[in-house]
């Protein structure tokens, strides 16, 4: 896909389909210019879009080389904002499909907001919208959607709907990489296929990838990740992303941390194979999430040093694995009473948390399909977010948050009051891994604190990354939740380091 904006009158543009956003009430001078572009039909179809977000009125002309042109409603002007503009955009991608266009314009219009964001957006809604997973479609002649141009006037600012464009179409595809990842069959997604994926997207964009073996992992000691292991035919994986460019703005790194369980049955405190297994291929949606997040960075060229930690493994229930009752020692030294083998996410992570701390790092944020209960107190609308008392939280957690909500990526806070670790003491070992039904997520997320000692944040997508019916510009399956969120809250973390010069007020 290539994004390009143009100066070039939207009547000669060779595209199959001309998009047309539009905000309520649509001022005259605006009516007047587009009907003298597109002819009687425009405003018979400008009477046919609502004041709903996304309402779409398509019409045929031959004042236009596309003939093809859809007006798409994006709700009252006076609510406009990143999110309704990329929700807008995503409605448009259904005509576009129904039609197999392999070419669109978006036609700039005098919307409220700067041209870059809004350029953005209606890159994101409408490219996020149009993703389908088809590798394993053999069926799959549909010809696919090649071209997007951004057709602007003299009115625009041609350096942000520039700066828009390339930064919308970097994002899209950093989402559409994790979301790809995701959605793979699991046979062909072991720990090892995982790792020399990770590999082939650091050669691509950039960023430096080093991958551990079982024995290295054995050496470091990563008892978590080789318990969770223990069941599995296959060798667990240890993926380190580097990216650190020469003008880093940051001088200790921001580590980022996903969970990479490959496919969880949930091993000897087997699932239930009956619905809740069906989806388990996604259990990886935080590492896919971390490998996006890099290639923004990377193809951004964002100015800080991070680095990624990806423990990988599947969990089954093999003659070796572990066992309900098993004490397992921890790369930390702590030891852990494994009271469900199913609550296997946490044993690696902390592996992962623990070693972190030889980077000294400013902040570390891990993602992870982490529970069941994240997706019964959030649902598929928000991640869940918990943070420990080091440093600044109320700040950091804030400054999330407002990504989030520029994003659409969402995040909620949950508390890790100390009280909840209360749930999690052992008879016999340090810690148990599971902390009974009550707060589920928070004390998955109490668990991971006790192997932290820098500034952090945990985010619980087990709600979000995956999703089995769709939601604007999220299709069913893998979302990619977190890339967007990530590469924006880091972008803004730079430009603060910076100085914080407002040239990107989003
Ligand atoms: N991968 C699951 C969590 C999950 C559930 C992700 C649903 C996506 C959708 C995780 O490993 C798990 O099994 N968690 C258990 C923990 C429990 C045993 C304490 C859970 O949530 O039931
Ligand atoms: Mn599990
Ligand atoms: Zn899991």
């Amino acid at each position: 896909m290539t994004v390009t904006p143009t100066p070039r009158p939207p009547a000669t543009l060779d595209v199959d389909t001309l998009l047309v956003p539009l905000a309520q009430p649509v001022a005259e001078v605006e009516r007047d210019a587009l009907a003298s572009v597109f002819g009687p039909a425009f405003q018979h179809a400008l009477d046919d879009i609502s004041d709903e977000v996304g309402s779409l009125a398509t019409f045929y002309t031959d004042t236009v080389d596309a003939r093809r042109v859809v007006l798409i409603g994006c709700g009252p002007a006076n609510d406009l904002d990143a999110e309704t503009l990329r929700r807008s955009a995503a409605a448009a991608a259904e005509p576009l499909r129904t039609a197999d266009a392999t070419s669109a314009a978006f036609v700039m219009t005098t919307l409220p907001m700067d041209a870059r964001p809004a350029t953005q957006a209606l890159v994101e809604g409408l490219m996020l919208s149009h993703y389908r997973y088809t590798a394993y479609k053999t069926d799959s002649d549909t010809p696919a959607f090649k071209q997007l141009l951004i057709a602007y006037s003299e009115d625009h600012d041609e350096a942000a709907v520039e700066d828009g464009a390339t930064r919308g179409q970097h994002l899209v595809e950093a989402t559409y990489a994790a979301r790809n990842l995701v959605n793979q069959s699991p046979h062909e997604k072991t720990a090892r296929d995982l790792a020399a994926a990770i590999e082939a997207s650091g050669q691509a964009h950039g960023y430096d990838v080093d991958t551990w073996d079982k024995q290295r992992i054995e050496t470091e000691g990563m008892g978590g990740l080789l318990a969770v292991n223990r069941g599995s035919v296959e060798p667990p994986t240890f993926s380190t992303l580097t990216w650190n460019p020469p003008d880093a703005v940051n001088a200790k790194p921001i580590v980022l941390v996903g969970k990479g369980v490959v496919f969880d049955t949930g091993g000897l405190s087997l699932k239930p194979t009956k619905d809740s297994m069906d989806f388990m291929k996604a259990d990886m949606g935080g590492a896919a999430a971390v490998v996006g997040t890099f290639e923004a960075l990377a193809d951004l060229d964002i100015p800080l040093h991070v680095i990624g930690l990806v423990p990988a493994t599947d969990n089954r229930p093999g003659g070796h694995a572990y066992v309900p009752g098993e004490v397992v020692t921890m790369h930390s030294g702590a030891t852990v009473e494994v009271m469900n083998t199913d609550a296997e996410g946490r044993m690696l992570l902390a592996d992962a948390l623990s070693y972190a701390q030889r980077y000294e790092p400013e902040l570390v944020i891990d993602l992870a399909t982490l529970t069941g209960a994240a997706v019964i107190a959030l649902g598929h609308y928000a991640s869940a977010v918990m943070t420990c008392d080091t440093g600044n939280p109320a700040e950091r957690l804030y400054a999330l948050q407002r990504a989030g909500e520029r994003t659409g990526d969402r995040v909620h806070p949950l508390p890790l009051y100390d009280d909840y670790k209360e749930q999690l003491k052992s008879d016999i070992a340090d810690l148990k891994n599971v902390g009974g039904r009550p707060a589920g997520s928070i004390t998955a997320g109490k668990f991971l604190e006790h192997f932290v000692d820098y500034p952090w944040m945990h985010l619980d997508i087990a709600g979000t990354a995956f999703l089995s019916s769709s939601q604007p510009y999220q299709p069913k399956g893998g979302t990619g939740a977190g890339v967007r969120l990530l590469a924006d809250y880091l972008d803004h973390y730079a430009e603060a380091k910076q100085g914080g010069a407002a040239k990107k007020s989003a």
